[in-house]
């Protein structure tokens, strides 16, 4: 069963600009996008460089700042490129940003 793990303080959040977390191993490029936030792998599926925090947005895209591919933070697609990331669901918590992992493995 999936569980909400904390990332990140919502007002560590900017408009602007992605934030990076790493989560049990995984990095993970929160955007706050008006009133929304959205969680995508940071991992680039075109070179696998764990950048796409540092990526320009325009609207609800993020473009990976080595090379140029565009992702939807909806759902994760590449649109200038083959596949795409993995995307998370986002939970508000108060002040806190949660986001939704698959359970363990036992
Ligand atoms: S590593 Fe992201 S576009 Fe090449």
């Amino acid at each position: 069963m999936p569980r909400f793990v904390k990332a990140v303080r919502k007002e560590s959040v900017l408009d602007r600009c992605g934030t990076l977390v790493e989560i049990e191993g995984k990095d993970i490029a929160i955007f706050k996008r008006g009133t929304k936030f959205f969680a995508i792998n940071n991992v680039c599926s075109h070179q696998h460089f764990s950048a796409l925090h540092q990526g320009q947005l325009d609207g609800l895209t993020v473009e990976c700042p080595m090379h140029g591919w565009i992702y939807d933070l909806q759902t994760g697609k590449a649109l200038t490129g083959d596949g795409g990331v993995a995307t998370y669901i986002v939970r508000i918590d108060g002040d806190d940003i949660l986001i939704e992992l698959p359970d363990e493995e036992t």
